[in-house]
């Protein structure tokens, strides 16, 4: 309202004053009123009609949907978080910048999720880092008081976990595979065969090969085993894939001595050179996605773990909205 008086204000004053001023330039007084006239009728004009045309400042900028930028362009930029530590907990967001505006990334609510994933399996398997992200994956979809009994379960080390929420249609499986090898044999065994395949896969596995094998270019090798297991008995339904980095390892935290002599930084890029040159992972020809744990937990700092491996909850829900954003991304790619 506010608005529309100062414009007719303005108005008034432009039909006043700029004829007025005209005759300052030595123009007739007949001249002066067909001016004053003819400013008079066009800004009533104007006025008036406005109102049927609103679509006129949407006209001028285009609309957001012709500025998105392609789909798979925004995968690089899905991992640029930034942390907040104080006041604590610590906290993460997309970093301000123009690419996670434009690529529209968000946190997912429940329902939101839910809707992504209705009618879904996914199937997480892998060591605990695994187990982690299926926590997340499972805090987002179920509200607190359900969320109690499952923990307890899913917290039992060692064992596999089935949940089924009926209401959704969503099938989550995780399945306890510490080593690759592990992983590879669920590919050949169960996946295979099956009539109906996962349709999100999230695998991960390292630390126990680090820890009760440290032997690099070992773990290289069953990583290939494994990702041929993974194109053969998936082919030719890819579903989405997800390979779980390792987390970033705080040596000095570390809970055995064990750990810490055979765990250290060198093993620890030795492992992560395997993994980025044995085809996993998209950027090197592979056919996973990589969730980037080693990146989202040096984010989140030495503050975020007390036992310089496993991470607070929030570094697996970091992973699980990058994994879902990019679901999202590659849904909208397919339609
Ligand atoms: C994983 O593989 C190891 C080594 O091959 C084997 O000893 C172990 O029983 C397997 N564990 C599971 C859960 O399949
Ligand atoms: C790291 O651990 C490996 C395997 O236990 C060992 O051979 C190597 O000397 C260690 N390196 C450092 C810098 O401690």
């Amino acid at each position: 309202m506010v608005a529309a008086a100062q414009l007719g204000v303005l108005a008034a004053c432009v039909v006043l004053f700029v004829p007025m001023g005209m005759a300052g330039w030595h123009l007739s007084r007949n001249k002066m009123l067909f001016f004053s006239g003819a400013l008079f009728i066009t800004l009533a004009v104007g006025v008036h009609l406005t109102p049927y045309f609103p679509s006129i400042p949407h006209l001028l900028s285009p609309s957001p949907s012709l500025l998105l930028p392609p789909p798979s362009a925004c995968l690089p930029f899905l991992h640029r978080l930034s942390w907040s530590h104080s006041p604590p907990p610590p906290a993460w967001a997309w970093s301000p910048s123009a690419h996670a505006r434009s690529c529209g990334f968000q946190r997912l609510s429940r329902a939101d999720a839910s809707d992504l994933l209705r009618g879904s399996w996914i199937l997480v398997a892998g060591d605990s880092q695994a187990r982690l992200l299926a926590l997340a994956l499972l805090r987002l979809l179920l509200d607190p008081p359900s969320m109690a009994t499952v923990e307890s379960d899913l917290f039992r080390r060692h064992s596999d976990y089935h949940l089924a929420l009926a209401d959704r249609g969503i099938k989550l499986d995780f399945v306890w595979a510490p080593y690759e090898s592990n992983i590879t044999q669920l590919l050949r065994r169960d996946v295979r065969p099956a009539p109906q395949r996962p349709d999100v896969l999230v695998l991960g596995a390292g630390l126990w090969h680090m820890l009760h094998l440290t032997d690099p270019a070992q773990y290289g090798e069953s990583l290939v085993a494994l990702r041929r297991a993974a194109r053969s008995s998936l082919y030719p339904v890819s579903p989405h894939m997800f390979w779980l980095g390792l987390p970033t390892l705080v040596n000095s935290m570390l809970n055995t001595e064990e750990k810490r002599e055979r765990m250290n930084r060198t093993v620890w890029e030795a492992y992560n050179r395997e993994v980025d040159e044995r085809m996993i992972v998209r950027g090197s020809g592979g056919p996973f996605l990589l969730l980037d744990v080693g990146m989202l937990s040096r984010g989140c700092g030495r503050g975020c773990t007390a036992d310089g491996m496993h991470y607070d909850g929030v570094v697996y829900e970091a992973a699980l909205h990058v994994m879902l954003n990019a679901l999202l991304i590659e849904s909208q790619q397919r339609i």
